[in-house]
Order: C-alpha cells, then sequence, then structure tokens
C-alpha cells in the first residue's frame, strides 16, 4: 500500500458535561431507605449522587453537556450536522432527546436522533456516529449521553434505588482525513475500533416494568443485581478482546481505560482480567453514581478536565446494559 493513502476517521474535538444542581449523599438515603453509607460503599464504591429537581430534565442537561462540549472544541452549534444522543430516560416518548438537544442548542440543520441501549448506550452512540463520519456523509458530530435514571427508579426498593444518578455527557467528533500509514510516526487519531453486542434473551435481569405499548405508563427499573453483576464481568471481556484485536494493540498499549461506571468491584475485575493497573482506570462512580448512558463521557469530563486523558493518548470505553448489550471501543485522543 502507498504511503500516501487516505481515509476519514472521526478524532475527538471536545468533551464536556453537566451535572444537576443537587447532590445526595448516602447518609442522606439512609433517611428514606434502610440502608447505610457503609454497605453502599463496600458494595459498589458509590458515595453520592446527583438528582434532576424541578426543571431539570434529560434534554436540558444535555443540551448543556453539548454547549460545554461545543466550547471545548471552539465550535458553534451551526458547525455540528450529526447529533446522536444516548438515552433510556427520554423527556418524551417522542420526540427524540436529540432534537430537543437540537432545538435547545439553535441548530436548524443536519440530523439528530436518539440511540438506545441503557447503559451502553454510549458506546453504541460513539460506534454510530463513526460509520456516519468515516462514510463521509456527515462532517461533525454531537455524540451525547444524558440520563434522569431518578425518574425511573422506585424509591422505596433499596436494591435498586441507591445504584443511580442523573446527568450528561456530551462529545465533539470530526471527520478527518488520515494517512493510513504512520508516517513520520503520525499515529492515527480518533476512533480506531468499536466492537457492539446484544442479546435480547437477558431482558430479565433487568428493565423497566412499564412503557407506552404495554402499561401505557413509563414504569420503574427492576433489576436481578447478582445476575447483572455475574454477566458484567464474565462477559463483557469478550468485546474488549475484539476492539483490541481490531486496533491493533494491546491492554498494555492503553494510558486510560474508562469504562461504564456502574460498581467499583466490576471495574476492577474487568481492569483486572487485562492486567490494566489501577492508576490507568478513570474512576468516578463514587462521585456520580451508576448514570447509565451518560457515566462514560462524565468520567472523560472529568479525566480531560483534570488533564488526565491528553492529546495522543490510548483509551478505551466499555460498557454494559439492560437487553443485555454491550460494548468497547478505543479511541486516539
Ligand atoms: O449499569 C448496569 C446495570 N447495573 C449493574 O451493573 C449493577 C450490577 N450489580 C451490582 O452492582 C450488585 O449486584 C449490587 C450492588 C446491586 C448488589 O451487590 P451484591 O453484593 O450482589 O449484593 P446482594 O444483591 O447479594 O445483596 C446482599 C444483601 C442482601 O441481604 P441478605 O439477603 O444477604 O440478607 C440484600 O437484601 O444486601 C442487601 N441489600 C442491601 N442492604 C443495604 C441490598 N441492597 C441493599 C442496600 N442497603 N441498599
Amino acid at each position: 500500500m502507498s504511503g500516501d493513502t487516505k481515509r476519514l476517521r472521526a478524532v475527538v474535538k471536545g468533551v464536556g458535561s453537566a451535572l444537576p444542581n443537587r447532590c445526595v449523599t448516602n447518609k442522606e438515603l439512609e433517611e428514606t431507605v434502610d440502608t447505610s453509607d457503609e454497605w453502599i460503599v463496600q458494595r459498589t464504591g458509590i458515595r453520592q449522587r446527583y438528582i434532576a429537581g424541578e426543571g431539570e430534565t434529560t434534554s436540558t442537561l444535555g443540551i448543556r453537556a453539548a454547549q460545554a462540549a461545543l466550547d471545548r472544541a471552539g465550535l458553534t452549534p451551526d458547525d455540528i450536522d450529526l447529533i446522536v444522543c444516548a438515552t433510556s430516560t427520554p423527556d418524551y416518548t417522542f420526540p427524540s432527546t436529540a432534537t430537543m438537544i437540537q432545538a435547545g442548542l439553535g441548530c436548524t440543520h443536519g440530523v439528530a436522533f436518539d440511540v438506545q441501549a441503557v447503559c451502553a448506550g454510549f458506546v453504541f452512540a460513539v460506534s454510530t456516529a463513526e460509520k456516519f463520519l468515516v462514510s463521509g456523509s456527515h462532517k461533525r458530530a454531537l455524540v451525547i449521553g444524558a440520563e434522569t435514571f431518578s425518574r425511573i427508579l422506585d424509591w422505596q426498593d433499596r436494591t435498586t434505588c441507591v445504584l443511580f444518578g442523573d446527568g450528561a455527557g456530551a462529545m465533539v467528533l470530526e471527520a478527518e482525513e488520515q494517512s493510513v500509514a504512520a508516517a513520520g510516526g503520525n499515529l492515527p487519531r480518533g476512533v480506531l475500533a468499536t466492537c457492539l453486542r446484544s442479546d435480547g434473551r437477558h431482558r430479565a435481569k433487568l428493565y423497566v416494568d412499564g412503557g407506552p405499548s404495554t402499561t401505557k405508563t413509563v414504569g420503574f427499573l427492576r433489576m436481578e443485581g447478582k445476575e447483572v453483576f455475574r454477566f458484567a464481568v464474565g462477559q463483557v471481556t469478550d468485546v474488549m478482546a475484539e476492539t483490541f484485536a481490531s486496533a491493533g494493540i494491546t491492554a498494555e498499549d492503553l494510558d486510560w481505560f474508562v469504562p461504564h461506571q456502574a460498581n467499583r468491584r466490576i471495574i476492577d475485575a474487568s481492569a483486572q482480567k487485562f492486567g490494566i493497573p489501577t492508576e490507568k482506570v478513570v474512576l468516578t462512580v463514587q462521585d456520580h453514581g451508576n448514570t447509565s448512558a451518560a457515566s462514560i463521557p462524565l468520567a472523560l469530563s472529568v479525566a480531560c478536565g483534570d488533564g488526565r486523558i491528553k492529546p495522543g493518548d490510548l483509551v478505551m470505553i466499555e460498557a454494559i446494559g439492560g437487553g443485555f448489550t454491550w460494548g468497547a471501543a478505543v479511541l486516539r485522543w
């Protein structure tokens, strides 16, 4: 292959995030449900989470996160022609949260739509946007993970209500032509590989017991925590292995591992399986709880904001969610 062969890649231009105003500690939850700070910290690593108040919705959080990502990228809404929003807690059944964010940003062109893969949603959204960008059909994408899981929690159910929180994160991806050969030490940047999976047989292990076409209600989140835990630790590594193989790298090459933030024990076990040292793992579950599709972009925003993730760094994101759905992606910043 000649040295000047080019291809399009989806390159990260900026990330941003938004949290609701109200922070709720484990201690506060002790007052309303039969739980303890000690149990929550020991079993999950969570110390606090943010809960949306009146006027704060998935789209308002998404708009704030998207605007922050655009600011970091030095871009305006006019520069965006694709918005993909991952959420399982849309403001309304329809229209999509993505179109509400589009309108909120004042963006009147391009295309906006939602992706629904629960906690794996952001990885699915990145993979979807990447395919649009490398096809040449679109130039710049806002990829958003935004959730208000507090609105679908049964606040009497201690086995679920202590685990989740609300928030949003966003990433700007831009189609950029790059040499296929890493000429002169210029390593390819952007999304290098993604791998997505789903297996609908596991529906009953993590689901919402309502919906427009069944109960005509929104419903509440229900989870067999142990089963989800077992699957997350046992199975999710298949997509990580496949992503490493198609990117042509190994776990040792990674600068940062940014997994879905559901439970510290799941994160530790996944990292250990690939020999990824703790110092390379970005951990935010203690501050945000499980924010579903928002957890990875929130964590990326924290690690970019504090200077850990730098241009040139190799980053893996990985998540599992209801369905089950699961996936991983490797990106060079
Ligand atoms: O984003 C993807 C979706 N979610 C996940 O990835 C979550 C995956 N699962 C988990 O993280 C864990 O399974 C949990 C954190 C949900 C639970 O941890 P566990 O170590 O699997 O605990 P358990 O469900 O086996 O419960 C142990 C005990 C039970 O009491 P008994 O039966 O031993 O007397 C529970 O009733 O802990 C009790 N328990 C609690 N105690 C205090 C359950 N929830 C609570 C609570 N506070 N909030």
